[in-house]
């Protein structure tokens, strides 16, 4: 018996390969109903035209030890209750996560003072990005962001099918009488980060309140504000107080700015009831991790930590905008933690040569040419030695005095 299965499980493959090895290349682009050409799997239309993102670089060859300031990543890492809570996950890995969410909510609620049932928590915000298109665009509508803009933007409105359309910033800046002439009958979502990556420049209050009274109420506003913790002064509260006043605007923030916690993806949402009831039909059933969840939660709860983060932040932004300038590299935005410096259009001083000049010293920051800035670099705001380092390298490659 045994034998006879054997016997018929070989003769089986041999008729397998033998078929596929009479198979010309020519043959596999033909169909065996005889048709047309093989209908192999194909990405719908416009897939292929996504641009892939690019991330920060980590590693420079030649380098051990590196000072990475590409990815706007936090100078002094996770709060300690964050990573005692992270540990402590070790011990139950078996059980999924709450796919709800509520611990994470509460804190949220807690120290922000939202209604829970308002907030929805994704694997990074990026997630949550995408689910808005998911959600409120497709084949035929188009998706508002700024020229300057973070690029997922434009990548997932791709990604269902819209049409990402660019806005001109003004003075790297958005502007929003250039947004709402951008807006046609085929605009379902207009996203703006506040403050902006990489321009770390910000739209007041004022102007956000124009901006969404001016939209048609069918339109989704995302208010992206992933820095908004870096944000001193009153007057500042991430578009908290217009989700809370409109039925269409959305608040996104994360965890993997000043809470330090980048590699676990975490982000929430603040939105009306109706959108977090769409956006929860669409993602996945534990779309963040049990471990992402404690530690959110803990950090969230941290307060003392996030000022700190906030106050190293402030300290080195001012060290690094008076540097920069006093090296006449132009420099508009002051938010985020990071800097854009302008290079001058000069062969040997070109934002390239900076670049290249910054690596020979094992130190990373962001070419942002992608973004539409070809003479800018992106530097994050990283921990003391980290920022000597950095300002005393770019100011030897402007040849001015390091001190
Ligand atoms: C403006 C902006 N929005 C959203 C994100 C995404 O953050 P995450 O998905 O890590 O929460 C980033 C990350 O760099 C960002 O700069």
């Amino acid at each position: 018996m045994a034998k006879q299965l054997e016997a018929s499980v070989l003769s089986m493959f041999s008729l397998i390969s033998t078929r596929h090895a009479t198979k010309t290349e020519q043959d596999l682009a033909t169909s065996n109903t005889g048709v047309g050409p093989m209908a192999l799997p194909q990405p719908r239309a416009g897939l292929m035209d996504i641009p892939f993102y690019e991330g920060g670089k980590s590693s420079l060859k030649g380098h051990g030890r590196v000072i990475k300031l590409s990815s706007n990543e936090s100078a002094l890492g996770p709060s300690p209750a964050a990573l005692i809570a992270y540990a402590g996950v070790a011990s139950n890995l078996v059980r999924y996560p709450d796919g709800n969410a509520a611990a994470l909510k509460d804190a949220i609620s807690d120290v922000h003072g939202l209604d829970p049932d308002q907030l929805i928590c994704g694997a990074g915000s990026d997630e949550i990005l995408c689910l808005v298109c998911r959600a409120y665009a497709g084949s035929g509508d188009e998706v508002v962001h700024t020229a300057h803009g973070f690029l997922m933007y434009g990548i997932y409105a791709r990604s269902v099918g819209a049409t990402p359309v660019a806005v001109a910033e003004n003075n790297l800046t958005a502007d929003v009488d250039a947004i709402l002439a951008a807006v046609t009958d085929a605009t379902k979502i207009v996203f703006v980060a506040n403050p902006n990556n990489p321009t770390g420049t910000v739209l007041s209050g004022a102007e956000l309140v124009r901006l969404r009274e001016s939209l048609r109420e069918d339109i989704v506003l995302v208010v992206d504000s992933a820095y908004a913790e870096f944000m001193g002064g009153s007057c500042y509260d991430g578009g908290q107080a217009l989700v809370e006043s409109t039925p269409n605007t959305v608040m996104t923030r994360t965890f993997s700015k000043i809470y330090g916690l980048a590699s676990l993806r975490v982000g929430w949402a603040f939105a009306p009831r109706s959108i977090i009831e769409t956006l929860e039909r669409l993602r996945s059933p534990f779309n963040v991790n049990g471990a992402a969840l404690a530690a959110a939660s803990a950090a969230m709860r941290d307060v003392a930590h996030t000022r700190s983060a906030f106050d190293h932040n402030l300290r080195w932004m001012g060290a690094a905008l008076q540097r920069f300038r006093s090296l006449d590299l132009d420099v508009v935005g002051e938010a985020g933690n990071f800097v854009l410096p302008k290079f001058p259009n000069v062969p040997g001083k070109t934002a390239a040569d900076a670049d290249a000049f910054l690596q020979s010293k094992g130190i990373i920051v962001r070419r942002v040419a992608n973004y539409g800035l070809p003479d800018h670099l992106r530097i994050t705001l990283g921990e003391d030695d980290e920022m000597e380092a950095v300002l005393t390298a770019v100011t030897k490659f402007m040849g001015g005095d390091d001190g």
